[in-house]
């Protein structure tokens, strides 16, 4: 279906209730709907937005455009959980509908101010000739919507183009920062800084001096943190070419870590490196509690088709993951609270050769001796997705070029990372796979849309142990 501007920018307020329930039957009636990651009801899920600690609970927002599969007008819708695990739908709380976001409630943070949860998030406007005008609004938290504050940042800098977004703030010795994802006028990305003691008046500090001056063309969702001592800055670029086994989907979501200086803006670094080496992971936000970081990502990417479009819906977020920094190597693993969701093993087995009957989501855990292997998941009779292993080159390969319904194969059917296999620790749900390797050292996020039937799981190697948990 081609959707018209009239259609791409119609508000969730313009939507009869019966309209909505035609589109929640569709949705519903989708097969691959997924059973513990968070989904939306109806329409496109991207980025995940306001992610923040706030009154005894996890908040976390996400882009959405509630009436089908495109990006047309976004909303923020919420959910909530005590425990990242189980989550409460509390709908839609950010409906657009001023000038400053005329076309788009875009993507933005979450900070707790006086005992209320704040948002900075991005208003995306178009004049009548289509022109793109981005600012940036603060909003509060109450009653279930977000209600505006102020506009905080009405004009962009000079130096800077229309594309210039996605606000992360925090507090820092007194003073909120806001990092904000931009392109130069000579069409390259960056990221910039702005200060402000009372949410108010925000000065523009400048730009964050990286050793990334020509980096793609724009760099979105940016995030910045300490770690154990460093800081690490997160941001989706775009326009990077593939370079042997990296940069292969449309647009990349990496981090550099290293010293940013707050009086110069210098960001000393390391290389920047991809934080997934999946096919379907892109946006990333993170919130700090107890002393811990969380992330959770857009489990899809902007400009591709996906199966479920048909059924009116697009898109999920990841499981959240813990990040830490050991031994100069940014950690990723999934939050402990996933074994709350398991149900009983399903396989604990070891040998050259496994292979079992699996359950449509389930948590699995290999061991392996470091030689070759292959384990395949979702396995029926002339399906699979194929996890290869080779020892001679270190390079851990995931292949869905045969595992159910394709799409977006012109970026390729595998990914590769070199890495030297001990351990894989994976997710799998009715659409999606997500691979931890070796303790967090690399993760790998990806949709999948089998057939339905029966499954397995096979894996033939020199040898291995496995464990699984059938899931909710
Ligand atoms: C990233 C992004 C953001 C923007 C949002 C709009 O996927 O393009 O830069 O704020 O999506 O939905």
């Amino acid at each position: 279906m081609n959707w018209t501007k009239a259609e791409r920018y119609r508000s969730l307020r313009d939507v009869s209730a019966l309209e909505m329930e035609v589109l929640r039957a569709k949705t519903a009636a989708s097969p691959w709907r997924f059973g513990y990651h968070i989904q939306p009801p109806t329409g496109l899920l991207n980025d995940p937005n306001g992610f923040a600690y706030y009154d005894g609970e996890y908040h976390l927002f996400y882009q959405w455009f509630p009436l089908g599969p495109v990006h047309g007008l976004k909303h923020w819708y919420h959910v909530s959980s005590k425990n990242l695990v189980h989550w409460t739908d509390r709908g839609v709380a950010l409906v657009p509908e001023t000038k400053e976001d005329s076309h788009g409630a875009y993507s933005g943070s979450g900070f707790v101010v006086n005992d209320t949860l704040h948002v900075m998030y991005t208003g995306n406007h178009r004049t009548d000739d289509w022109t793109r005008h981005a600012s940036q609004i603060i909003g509060v938290l109450r009653d279930g919507m977000i209600e505006r504050r102020n506009v905080a940042i009405p004009d962009i800098p000079v130096g800077y183009t229309e594309h210039f977004r996605d606000p992360k703030v925090w507090e820092e010795d007194g003073s909120y920062y806001a990092i904000v994802g931009a392109q130069r006028t000579d069409e390259t990305g960056c990221v910039v800084l702005y200060r402000s003691t009372d949410l108010n008046d925000w000065t523009f500090l400048g730009e964050v001096k990286t050793e990334l001056e020509q980096f793609g063309y724009m760099w979105e969702c940016p995030d910045v943190f300490e770690l154990n001592g460093r800081h690490v800055l997160i941001f989706s670029p775009q326009g990077i070419e593939p370079e042997g086994h990296r940069y292969h989907n449309i647009y990349q979501s990496g981090y550099v870590t290293g010293t940013l200086d707050l009086e110069t803006l210098v960001f000393t670094h390391e290389s920047f490196e991809e934080l997934d080496f999946g096919f379907d992971f892109y946006a990333p936000q993170t919130t700090e509690h107890d002393g811990r970081r969380i992330l959770v990502g857009w489990m899809g990417l902007p400009e591709i088709e996906y199966p479920t479009d048909r059924y009116g819906w697009a898109h999920a977020l990841t499981l959240p993951r813990e990040l830490s920094l050991e031994d100069g190597v940014l950690k990723q693993r999934p939050v402990l609270e996933m074994e709350q969701l398991r149900q009983g093993q399903f396989v604990n087995e070891s040998g050259a050769h496994i292979d079992v009957v699996s359950p449509e989501r389930y948590e699995l855990k290999m061991l392996t001796s470091g030689e070759d292997f292959e384990l395949e998941l979702l396995k029926t009779e002339d399906e699979s997705l194929v996890i290869r292993y080779e020892k001679d080159t270190h390079e851990l390969t995931i292949d869905r070029t045969n595992a159910g319904e394709p799409f977006a194969t012109e970026f390729g059917t595998t990914r590769t990372k070199v890495i030297e296999v001990t351990s894989l620790h994976l997710y799998v749900d009715s659409s999606s796979v997500e691979c931890f390797v070796n303790d967090g050292d690399a993760v790998a996020t990806l949709r999948v849309f089998p057939s339905g039937g029966e499954k397995r799981v096979r894996y033939v190697g020199d040898g291995a142990s496995l464990v699984g948990w059938k899931f909710e």
